[in-house]
């Protein structure tokens, strides 16, 4: 009798995490769409945000723009306002201008396969990866945040995934366990079973189909895994909004070039170099310059806390009981009504403000 050999440990991999899918997808919308167009919008939104998150964002966009034409044709401010909430407006820019490439370039007809795809702005590899796999089923392997923490975990990988070495070892075993006939059910698997079973906190192991193989469960190691090298410490910066209204209206400033959240529009601030208080803030020269010895400041909420990359951004708001006791106004500034104010592309930490603050704001226009 000829024994039968078992298929090799990849191959079950490949296996079993699909059928871990049959069972588990979820039900996203864009999965039901082969519109590399489509797949690329969803994927560029799920970089910057949860599933939960991107869902409405996802929507607005393709009732908006149901293709590249009409994404290509709308003003950038536009796409930039869509955008809001999401923060890092420099994929929403980048989007754009794909989207010109590809209608001024290629006919407007949205690139499926990778070759092509990686040469748009804003397209790395991941991206190329995700839209040529889920639209043509090409055999690429995607490799993001839940790549990385399922193959470090199930095959023990202790290579620092930020790592130039790490980043090739990685890439080569996804492209091994990768199953070349159905990469697109195998990406979306993988994606899948990272962000509901292999979670980076309490990982559901007791169930896992592969608590039999699994090298980290093993040894114990699931949550040292994935290694991550730490970058360089975050700058910590102190921002003081005002919110001075006049008539209905609400003073905005638009930010200039250089520094973070270019051309997004904020309230006029100051910033320290340390944690002031209002009292320690009316004392400083950068305040006086500004304001006349008579303002009142009123502190709206608590300080915030927002987070960017290498930065940390300590943001308190004030409102100020009275317009006349600005000095005078900058040329980046101006009075804004209500409807002006919804359709002016702020950055993230206004726009949350702004939406945490609601009642505030309304009740004072
Ligand atoms: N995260 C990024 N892309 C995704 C996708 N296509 N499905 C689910 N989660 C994702």
């Amino acid at each position: 009798m000829i024994e039968k050999k078992s298929p090799p440990l990849r191959m079950l991999f490949a296996e079993n995490l699909i059928s871990w899918y049959a069972e588990n997808a979820r039900d996203l919308p864009w999965r039901a769409s082969k519109d590399p167009y489509v797949i690329w919008l969803s994927e560029i939104i799920l970089q910057q945000t949860r599933v939960e998150q991107g869902l409405p964002y996802f929507y607005s966009f393709i009732e908006a723009y149901p293709n590249v034409t009409k994404f290509a044709e709308a003003p950038e401010e536009d796409i930039l306002r869509m955008w809001q909430g999401l923060g890092y407006y420099s994929r929403a820019r980048n989007m754009h201008k794909a989207a010109k490439v590809v209608v001024e370039e290629l006919g407007s007809v949205f690139p499926s396969a990778y070759m092509d795809l990686i040469k748009l702005p804003g397209i790395g590899e991941y991206t190329a990866a995700a839209v040529s796999s889920f639209s043509i089923n090409e055999a690429k392997a995607v490799v993001d945040g839940n790549v990385y923490r399922v193959l470090s975990r199930y095959l023990g990988i202790e290579e620092p995934i930020n790592s130039t070495k790490g980043k090739k070892i990685f890439a080569k075993v996804a492209y091994e366990l990768l199953d070349k006939d159905n990469a697109d059910l195998y990406n979306q698997a993988i994606m899948d079973f990272g962000a509901l079973q292999c979670k980076p906190k309490n990982p559901l192991c007791n169930t896992c189909v592969f608590r039999l193989t699994c090298v980290a469960l093993r040894d114990e190691s699931i949550s040292r895994l994935p290694v991550k090298l730490k970058g360089k410490p975050s700058r910590n910066r102190y921002f003081h909004y005002f919110l001075i209204f006049s008539d209905n209206k609400l003073l905005m400033s638009r930010r200039g070039e250089g520094d973070v959240w270019t051309n997004l529009y904020e309230f006029p601030m100051i910033e320290t170099n340390q944690d002031y208080s209002a009292n320690e803030l009316q004392g400083a020269q950068l305040f006086d310059s500004l304001f006349k010895r008579d303002v009142k400041l009123q502190l709206i909420g608590k300080p915030i806390k927002h987070v960017l990359s290498h930065q940390n951004i300590y943001a308190r708001f004030y409102l100020v009981d009275n317009e006349s006791s600005l000095k005078d106004l900058k040329n980046n500034w101006d009075y804004v009504l209500l409807e002006k104010l919804d359709s002016l592309a702020k950055h993230k930490l206004i726009f949350s403000f702004l939406e945490e603050n609601k009642q505030l704001i309304n009740s004072k226009f």
